[in-house]
């Protein structure tokens, strides 16, 4: 059992990430400023509400815990708001990632688990993506966590810090034994729009059916968070017993089109997907699927959801609970 600090652990990803570690007996402290995340993600006693930049209460968590390792999650993830604001992206996800790895060196917290994108790697020129392909990221955000990366790799060499980067593709779904899932404020990812489409009868817009891929809209690889948080034990795993640093992608290596995911989400649902076709969203990628034959290897971790359908059905499960509570 090991005592693990997770930052935005009431949000989407760090939440289901937080419950697993629970789950593995793992003592876990949680913090989230709540600008995006939810209270009612945490369970009870575990939430510290402070925000990255709060130098005095950040110490203040750090000098009454003992932790041996931080996943850290807290930070901006909207590729076209990055596009707006980019300073706040600056600030928030490389300054507020500095503050953290600042507090976690005085306290000699020497392992991290950081939470990166595919975003790192722009247009690729080939796909599966493998972690050593160009890195060119397209917009603010995904420049934000290629420098938090950086810096990790920097701390790596010159104080023994030790840490894993995992690469996200498209998180989706809701672990259904935990009674969250995604929820984001305003909503931009596929999977809860089409749910709303559905749920609403208000035509869900797909973003360009012109892109050179079979039916010509884009193709992306959609993880399950439940597989995802998996990978996220499985990196802390490998860092408390020694393992080096390293950059992991995290997807399942099948890419499904804009069509495949409405087509899976009417089976999943047995309702049909209102949509019309609007122009293309600026800075999407025709095609995003990733190589993580290093994670499995390496973490020995394998995704246990296989088909889209049943990725998408957890989601629904979750929406259906969500308009019950
Ligand atoms: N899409 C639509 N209509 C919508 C919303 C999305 O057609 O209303 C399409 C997008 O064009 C894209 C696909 O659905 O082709 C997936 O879009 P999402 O917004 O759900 O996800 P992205 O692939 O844009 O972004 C995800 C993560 C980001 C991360 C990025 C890495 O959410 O945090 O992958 O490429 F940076």
């Amino acid at each position: 059992m090991a005592s693990i600090l997770v930052t935005g652990g009431a949000g989407y990803i760090g939440a289901h990430t937080a419950r697993l570690l629970l789950e593995e007996r793992h003592d876990v402290q949680v913090f989230d400023d709540l600008s995006k995340g939810y209270a009612h993600n945490v369970p009870k006693g575990r939430l510290h509400i402070i925000n990255l930049h709060d130098t005095a209460s950040l110490e203040a968590l750090f000098a009454t815990h003992h932790f041996d390792a931080v996943i850290h999650f807290a930070a901006f993830i909207a590729v076209g708001e990055s596009m707006q604001e980019p300073e706040r992206y600056f600030r928030n996800n490389v300054g507020g990632s500095v503050a953290l790895l600042e507090m976690m060196r005085r306290h000699r917290v020497r392992r991290l688990v950081f939470s990166s994108t595919a975003a790192v790697y722009g247009d690729p020129e080939t796909t599966p993506i493998p972690e050593d392909a160009p890195l060119r990221p397209k917009n603010p955000y995904g420049e934000s966590k290629l420098m938090v990366e950086r810096i990790l790799e920097w701390l790596d060499r010159t104080s023994g810090l030790r840490s894993v980067s995992l690469r996200y593709f498209n998180a989706c779904g809701a672990e259904p034994r935990y009674g969250i899932g995604e929820e984001h404020q305003p909503e931009t990812h596929l999977v809860p729009l089409i749910l709303r489409a559905v749920r609403t009868g208000e035509p869900l817009t797909v973003f360009g059916g012109d892109y050179p891929t079979p039916d010509g809209t884009c193709i992306r690889d959609y993880i399950h968070v439940s597989d995802l948080a998996e990978a996220h034990v499985r990196a802390l795993e490998h860092l408390l017993d020694g393992g080096g640093s390293g950059v992991f992608n995290a997807g399942t290596g099948r890419g499904y089109s804009v069509l495949e995911v409405i087509r899976a989400a009417e089976k999943a649902t047995g309702m049909p997907v209102p949509f019309r076709y609007g122009p293309r969203r600026e800075g999407d990628a025709a095609a995003l699927v990733a190589d993580s034959s290093k994670l499995k290897k390496t973490l020995n971790w394998k995704p246990q959801y296989e088909t889209l359908e049943a990725m998408v059905g957890t989601a629904w499960e979750f929406e259906q609970h969500r308009r019950r509570v």
